[in-house]
């Protein structure tokens, strides 16, 4: 379904079509696979100036890099200005393999990375491997179960994060109100939101509804080749809610 391009004259999706198949491209070129057939499996990627080696396990969902997270590294390199992330205090949500997260400390983010507590041994590896020496402020690995414990792990009151990152989070998993609660529990009225959604199925959709009920929500980019949208999020005001 072409909904991302409900708005636009056949001309312009024609030439939406054309850059997205340039710029998927060149994010796609970040990625170096090995051809050599090595006992741990990883991969090699090109961001802010630096090679990031990233190791892999095929047993879930979360130790392999999904494109959602290749989009995330290349707008965060491509829009450093605008989106500064130098000290700013970030934290990661279903990081996986923590690529976003060691993109967003090289470019001098204050990161918090999480994920479920099976993922956080692979993840404090390809973290620690690929930050220390290179980043101002080393990135800190914590648990973080959506919906679990959030009072008592990350209370609100010292909850002070500037970004949430988020890449490929919503897909056909029980705990999508838990993901919902999450991202309001972290999200203070002046911290944005930066999720990239990988379109699959129509659930997936609704929770795009469903989270609009609670944010503000603006698409800043969309990859219809790889079914992809990046967006901007901020907690409804009051006013606005
Ligand atoms: C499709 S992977 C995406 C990983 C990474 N962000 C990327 O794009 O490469 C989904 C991630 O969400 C995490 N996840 C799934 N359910 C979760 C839950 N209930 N609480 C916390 N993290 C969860 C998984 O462990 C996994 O790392």
């Amino acid at each position: 379904k072409d909904y991302l391009f409900t708005y636009l004259t056949e001309r312009e999706r024609g030439m939406k079509r054309d850059d997205d198949k340039k710029v998927v491209a060149e994010i796609m070129a970040r990625c170096f696979v090995p051809s050599l057939v090595t006992t741990t499996p990883w991969e090699e990627f090109h961001f802010v100036g630096h090679e990031i080696r990233i190791t892999e396990a095929m047993d879930c969902y979360g130790a392999v890099v999904w494109p959602s997270a290749l989009v995330l590294c290349y707008f965060l390199e491509t829009n450093a200005k605008h989106y500064n992330m130098v000290d700013k205090n970030v934290i990661e949500i279903g990081a996986g393999t923590g690529l976003v997260s060691i993109v967003a400390s090289l470019l001098g983010a204050h990161v918090t990375d999480t994920d479920l507590p099976e993922l956080l041994g692979n993840l404090q590896y390809n973290i620690s491997r690929n930050t220390k020496m290179k980043c101002k402020h080393l990135p800190q690995v914590k648990e973080l179960s959506w919906g679990v414990a959030l009072d008592e792990n990350f209370p609100r009151s010292s909850n002070n994060f500037d970004y949430i990152l988020a890449a490929d989070v919503v897909y056909a998993h029980p705990f999508l109100e838990e993901l919902l609660i999450t991202f309001d529990h972290l999200c203070k009225e002046s911290t944005i939101i930066l999720w990239v959604m990988k379109f699959r199925l129509e659930k997936e959709n609704k929770f795009v509804d469903r989270f609009k009920e609670l944010f503000d929500l603006e698409e800043i980019s969309s990859f219809p080749s790889l079914n992809i949208t990046l967006y901007k999020a901020m907690k409804k005001s009051r006013r606005s809610a």
